[in-house]
Formats: C-alpha cells, structure tokens, sequence
C-alpha cells in the first residue's frame, strides 16, 4: 500500500514538473536571423528573446549581410550574447551580400533615380571592428553556413520551427532556392521589412531589408511557407521612441543599457546631441509579437509583391491590383499598435538586470 501510493506521488510530481513548468510541452522552436548593427533594434529584439527562455527553444542566431557585413554582425551579436550569458546558443554566418542587388547597382540606381537614405553593408568598410568595449566575444561563429543549418533544422522539425527574420531575406531564400521542399515545413515566418500601404524608408518606394535585396524578399513573399507575418513600415512607422522614452532606459545603467546609450545617443539618432531626435524600433515589434501578441491592433490578410524590376521603385512592396489573380503572396500584414502597451513590455526586457554568472 505505502509503495502504491508513493509510486502515485511521484508520478504526480512527474505530471506537475512537466506541465507547470510548461517547457517540455510549449516552448517554440525558433530560429533568429538577423542583419543586426551595434546595438538599436536587431540586438535589443534578440535581448527580449533571450529574456523568455521558458517561452523560446532558441535553436540559434543566423547573420546575414544588411545593416553591416554579416561578420560584423556576427560580432555584434556575440557580444550581446556573452553579456546575456548566453554563449552557450549557436551563431552561423550566412549569405554575405544579396542575390542580386550589389554596391554596383546602388551607386547606378543613385545616379539614375536619386539618393538612397541609406545603403547598410554596401557602405561600411571591409574590416572588422570589435563591439563597443574593444574586445571581441569569446565564443566564435560556428564554422557551418547559416544555410545549411537552417536546412537541417528544418529538416529535423517539420512543421515545428518558426524564423524571426529582421534583416534581409537572403538566407532565406537561399534555403528555399536549393530546398524547395522546405518551405512547408517551416510553421511560421515573422518577419520585419516591406511598405504594404505606406512610402518607403530609403527610397520613395522601398524599405531598407526589402531595398537591399528585392529578388530574396519576392521569393520568400510568394513561397508556399504557410504562416507569413509581416512587421513593415505600416506598423513600425507607429512605433517611435523619443528622448523620455531613451531616457527611461538609459537610467537602469545595466551593460545592455549602456550599449543601448552608446548606439542610439551618440550614434543613430544622436539622442544626447538632439534631444528632439526620434528613433524607430523596427525589429522589435517582430520580436515583441511572439512573445504577446495582444499589442498589435490593426492587421489585415493582403497578397503582396515585391519589385524586382531594376528601376526607381526597386525593392518596392506592393498589393497587386483586384483581380490580378495567381499573383502576389499571401501576407498578415500589422498595421498598427497600442505604443504605450509595447514601450512598457520593451522597456521591461531591455532594463532588466543582467542574469546572474553561473
Ligand atoms: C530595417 O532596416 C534595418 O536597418 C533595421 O534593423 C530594420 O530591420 C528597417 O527598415
Ligand atoms: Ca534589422
């Protein structure tokens, strides 16, 4: 009798360990994919991700070339990971410029049809500067491509991995380009670029991610992936920090903050020389919706396209006219948020202590 309820108590404390702790049953596989530069939006999103483990099975961090050189922001991230403690997660470089798009074709797209705002990677130079504090990370980029390993991640989860993707779409075009089979066993892409409805960000007519590699983003767009959640400039153009809110975070003083400070007050936007400066936090609201999805308040199904033609409106999104049947992408794309809900669910994750060293 003593033995048979014993044997029932721990099979209780079995059940409760495993559903209360809700690891072994919830957490998502994701993969993070990133174009990311010192600090600003792509290394605060993979701050918040990395505040959820309980939440996230982060599978790893995948670089591609856009801000910066994908080497360089490899070493971005490895900073932010090793301040994160944790160095233990994988980091695979990947494609290290754009399919088709080149520093050639920009300087002629300038000439013909007017300035770019700005050209990320075809404008930074070749070497590679350490993160701010002048040491590179101790852990290093592992030697496979982020290609092969988004492949075989894939492979290995059908149906269960889904990709953050806050850079340009290379890499992942790349996996669809040789794996076409793929493609539906991703469960979901949430991804930031593109301007469904509104203007461009570095040209009239284009947003940078989108911009910098229009043939990836059209592929991915229009590939049978059969969850596509879009974080463009409809949305991201609503979220716009200003000097309080910087204020705000710079005053936890944590070593996530002072890199923060360091990115967004001295460099892009300048907050200490502008107080009047804004900033836009792009990638984070991809970021923020899978951890709550709530804050987001307008959304709407659309089918989209991207303009590969090589003209003034290259890397343009656009929502085909009614009727054009067989084209464009089915696309959720977010239009809208409530700011305040976000900027408190945001500067939670960024101010938050560091955790502790084991
Ligand atoms: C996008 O471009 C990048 O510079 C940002 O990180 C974001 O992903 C905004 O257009
Ligand atoms: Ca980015």
């Amino acid at each position: 009798m003593t033995a048979r309820i014993s044997l029932i108590f721990t099979a209780s404390l079995l059940f409760l360990a495993i559903f209360n702790d809700g690891r072994a049953e919830t957490r998502q596989k994701l993969i993070f994919d990133t174009d990311t530069a010192i600090f600003n939006d792509d290394a605060a999103a993979l701050v918040m991700i990395l505040r959820h483990p309980e939440k996230f099975d982060l599978l790893g961090v995948t670089v591609v070339a856009g801000n910066h050189p994908a080497k360089q922001g490899a070493e971005y991230m490895l900073h932010v990971m090793e301040l994160m403690k944790r160095g233990d997660i994988p980091l695979y470089i990947g494609a290290q410029s754009p399919l088709v798009n080149s520093v050639e074709r920009a300087r002629r797209q300038e000439e013909q049809w007017g300035n770019i705002g700005f050209k990320g990677a075809f404008d930074s130079p070749e070497e590679i500067r350490p993160p701010l504090g002048g040491q590179f990370a101790k852990t290093r980029p592992r030697k496979e491509n982020a290609i092969s390993f988004l492949i075989e991640s894939i492979e290995n989860n059908p149906g269960e991995v889904t990709i953050l993707a806050i850079g340009p779409l290379t890499n992942i075009a790349m996996v669809l380009n040789l794996r076409p089979d793929l493609g539906p066993k991703i469960k979901s892409l949430v991804f930031m670029g593109g301007n469904a409805k509104v203007p461009g960000n570095v040209t009239p007519y284009a947003e940078f991610n989108f911009w910098f590699d229009p043939e990836a983003a059209q592929a991915v767009i229009k590939s049978d992936i059969p969850e596509k959640i879009m974080f463009g400039l409809d949305i991201t153009n609503h979220a716009i920090l200003t000097r309080r809110h910087f204020d705000e975070i710079v005053a936890a003083k944590t070593p996530i903050t002072e890199i923060f400070a360091h990115d967004m007050g001295d460099g892009w936007p300048g907050f200490y020389e502008n107080p009047k400066a804004t900033a836009y936090i792009w990638d984070c609201l991809a970021a923020g919706y899978l951890i709550d999805p709530s804050f987001v308040t307008a959304s709407e199904i659309a089918n989209l396209e991207v303009n590969t033609v090589f003209g003034p409106s290259y890397g343009g999104t656009f929502i085909p006219p009614e009727g054009s049947e067989g084209i464009g992408g089915k696309v959720g794309v977010m239009l809208n948020l409530d700011f305040p809900r976000f900027f408190e669910i945001y500067k939670d994750l960024i101010t938050r202590p560091l955790p502790p060293s084991n």
